[in-house]
């Protein structure tokens, strides 16, 4: 049986599923496989390790006629047609769990870079201009009596949480539905979005993009935002209005924003460049080597299972026969 990786991976992957006796084809540029390419190297592939940056609409999928799994490198997989892989008896695959704390850790130093406007400070004395001690110098915002709302209090939001209330940050969040461990955990409450949205000082997006949540912080909802907070993201971009966010740091309304992630990937809107008050991260979230390769791991054996007609780890769909 054929594995097609649409990247090179960490070691792991490969190591797997050719230990597992599968033919391993991999697209060896560093650069998003086409999708002529696609169907010409994966067109009769068993199984496809995908990116996130890979799409997969019904178009492709109902293209790939030996394809049993697609094995997303990522937690999120909004890049992938669900619904038309279900149709098509494709098992789609996500790695949960082990890039929590690498992503939750990004999180928190968005937060800090932006509360203690770290980048600018840091162009600052690199630009030459410290020129002594200050009183006033460079003044940000202290985290402890702070109240951070997360929106969408799944695994990410809850660690991000954990780790502020270590800062000694007043906990809020919006989830469906009441999380009752994590609220006597870290004394978290649930509330209406609008409330959060009003009650917070710093606030952590962490929803799936789905088609509920795209713009679910649309320019309404943005400005209901307390003056001076501060908003990270590093769920998905679509999920902010930025030309509306860019405003609101343009007059300060909003203190700093901390991103990760973009409406346009790569692209990102011109206008957040010119801003002093915004951190620009280029989707690093899970970037870190121990996560990288427990998502590789993961990823194959996800492979491997299907496959080998067992359960798979971690599905996001469910395909009869599984
Ligand atoms: C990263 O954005 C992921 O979904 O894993
Ligand atoms: C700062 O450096 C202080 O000593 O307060």
């Amino acid at each position: 049986m054929k594995v097609l990786l649409t990247r090179k991976l960490p070691e792991i992957a490969e190591k797997i599923l050719i230990k597992n006796g599968f033919e391993v084809v991999c697209y060896e540029e560093d650069k998003l496989i086409s999708r002529r390419e696609l169907l010409q190297l994966g067109g009769d592939a068993d199984g496809i390790l995908s990116l996130l940056t890979d799409r997969f609409d019904s178009g492709i999928i109902n293209k790939l006629d030996s394809c049993k799994v697609i094995s997303n490198y990522a937690v999120g997989y909004n890049n992938i047609d669900i619904k038309a892989a279900s149709e098509k008896g494709i098992v789609v695959t996500n790695t949960p769990d082990i890039l929590t704390d690498a992503t939750a850790d990004l999180a928190m130093a968005l937060l800090l870079g932006c509360a203690r406007r770290i980048p600018e400070s840091d162009k600052f004395t690199r630009d030459g201009l410290f020129n002594g001690w200050k009183p006033k110098l460079l003044l940000g915002i202290e985290l402890r009596g702070k109240t951070l709302g997360i929106i969408g209090a799944g695994r990410i939001g809850q660690a991000v949480a954990r780790r502020a209330k270590a800062f000694g940050m007043e906990i809020v969040y919006t989830n469906k539905s009441k999380k009752d461990k994590f609220e006597s955990e870290t004394g978290a409450r649930k509330l209406a979005v609008s409330q959060l949205l009003k009650q917070s000082d710093f606030i952590s997006l962490h929803l799936p993009l789905t088609d509920k949540t795209r713009l679910y912080l649309d320019s309404k909802r943005l400005d209901l935002l307390k003056p001076g907070a501060v908003l990270i993201n590093t769920a998905r971009g679509e999920i902010i209005d930025e030309k509306h966010l860019v405003k609101l740091l343009r007059t300060k309304k909003v203190f700093a924003a901390g991103l990760d992630v973009y409406t346009n990937e790569p692209k990102i809107y011109k206008e957040f460049f010119k801003l002093d008050n915004v951190i620009l991260l280029p989707h690093t979230g899970s970037a870190t080597v121990e996560a990288r390769n427990k998502m590789a791991e993961l990823a194959a054996n996800n492979i491997v299972n299907v496959l080998k007609e067992k359960e798979p780890l971690t599905p996001v769909n469910r395909i009869r026969g599984f």
